[in-house]
């Protein structure tokens, strides 16, 4: 891959920026139609990108067809929702005085992405930022440029202007201190961590940067005493061993009725042994590798850690051993008698572990989840409708699935509260993120 540093991203953004006037200038059916060519190249290139997926990033190939599908949903949406970028004509002051408040583009986005949705990541962003007329410089992560780099292939031959999309590979540090020195930059949308997130922020400030950040998450997922248990077993495996627990809004920490807690254990840990752990291009596989050596240390400290501090260990808890592939791979691991002490309470796991927890009361389980610095996603299942409503209200979570473990869609708005971030992906909301509001104020 190319090692870019500060000058080739100075390159892509003057790229960009001469890029501009010409692509917001075009009509929004124009814009549209190239970002829905593109999701159209990658739905017919789906299963090309889905096995570079897999190699260059681990996740098992069915799940990495279904990340190119819900990639191409975030242009298809955008493509879309182009033509409904509406302005207001609001009743003025003054009987000779009209009042218009129009949207207009930011201008050049700084798109900064993370390795465990290395196409997903790029289209939420890069989809609304090119359909509200926006060009772009797209940082994607280290471990996973390949993705990105094929993206952008089929950006070309989708026949997007030059300079309208850039990808920048390289040395993250160069690459992000340029970006957040550059004036012709306007805003940067970022997924990634809450520390580097805050760091953004703080450099942000230097030219007043519009930013998205879309950071980590600590999702609590509940099961009241009047769950559907199937539903909530099912939701948990796949909410849980996603992309193998690599994901912002899995969930990390489970808190179960005290009523309902060894049946909810039981079932749980008998379906978990159906899941395989493998070669993610290998027949029938549920659980590929993590993503580098720092994140499976990670898991592993995460596990002693509720373990020196009285946890139990019901099922996996050790890495797993696959012929022929790195020593990469972590058990599925459930784990019984979390407190709130230990760092899976706390901290995001980011790897295949279901520490469990019961509670007694619904006012006690409200104050635990809620007891945390992040506020992404959040879960509970009950089949009470009073209930869904009051606990809906009073978690502090941008998105909150009830008895639903899989919220992600390309129409919904998805983001978080706390130190989770800013702004919302996804949906009509989105294109609040990359466009400004001006105000003509205009006297007859
Ligand atoms: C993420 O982990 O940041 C994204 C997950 C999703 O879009 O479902």
């Amino acid at each position: 891959m190319p090692k870019c540093g500060e000058s080739e991203t100075r390159d892509a953004i003057g790229a960009a920026s001469d890029a501009w006037g010409a692509w917001r200038a075009k009509t929004a059916a124009e814009r549209g139609s190239l970002i829905a060519g593109l999701a159209g190249l990658m739905r017919r290139d789906t299963d090309r990108l889905a096995e570079l997926m897999t190699l260059e990033q681990g996740k098992p190939l069915a799940e990495a067809r279904g990340e190119i599908a819900y990639a191409l949903s975030f242009l298809d949406w955008s493509a879309e929702e182009a033509k409904r970028v509406y302005g207001d004509v609001v009743p003025a002051s003054a009987p000779d005085k009209r009042i218009l408040a129009l949207r207009q583009p930011v201008g050049v986005t700084a798109i900064i992405t993370p390795w465990n949705f290395p196409s997903a990541m790029i289209t939420r962003k890069l989809g609304p930022a090119l359909a509200a007329g926006c060009t772009a410089v797209v940082k994607p992560a280290e471990d996973t440029p390949l993705s990105a780099i094929a993206i952008g292939e089929l950006a070309v031959e989708a026949g997007f202007p030059p300079g309208v999309i850039n990808i920048v590979t390289g040395d993250p540090r160069a690459i992000g201190g340029a970006m957040l020195d550059d004036e012709r930059v306007r805003k940067i949308s970022f997924t990634g961590s809450t520390p580097v997130g805050r760091l953004l922020m703080e450099q942000a400030s230097k030219h007043l940067l519009r930013l998205s950040l879309e950071l980590g998450g600590h999702a609590p997922f509940i099961v009241f005493e009047d769950a559907d248990m199937d539903r909530a077993v099912e939701s948990a495996v796949a909410c849980k061993f996603r992309n193998a627990g690599q994901t912002c809004i899995c969930a990390n920490r489970f808190y179960v009725h005290e009523s309902v807690h060894d049946r909810f254990v039981e079932r749980f840990g008998a379906a978990m042994e159906g899941l395989k752990v493998g070669n993610g291009m290998g027949e029938g596989v549920n659980i590929g590798p993590l993503i580098n050596d720092a994140g499976i240390e990670k898991v592993e400290e995460h596990v002693a850690d509720a373990v020196s501090k009285g946890a139990k260990v019901v099922r996996g808890g050790r890495r797993a051993s696959v012929e022929g592939c790195v020593d990469r791979f972590f058990q599925p691991t459930l784990i019984t008698g979390m407190t709130p002490d230990m760092r899976v309470a706390t901290d995001e796991t980011f790897g295949p572990v279901a520490p469990v927890a019961a509670f007694s009361s619904e006012e006690e389980v409200v104050r635990l989840a809620n007891d945390s610095e992040y506020g992404l996603a959040a879960y509970f299942f009950t089949d009470n409708a009073s209930r869904v409503m009051r606990v809906s209200e009073t978690l502090e979570y941008g998105i909150v699935g009830v008895n639903d473990g899989g919220p992600s869609t390309a129409q919904a708005p998805f983001g978080g509260v706390k130190h989770s971030g800013l702004g919302r992906e996804g949906g009509k909301y989105a294109m609040d993120e990359y466009t400004e509001l001006k105000y003509v104020s205009w006297r007859l």
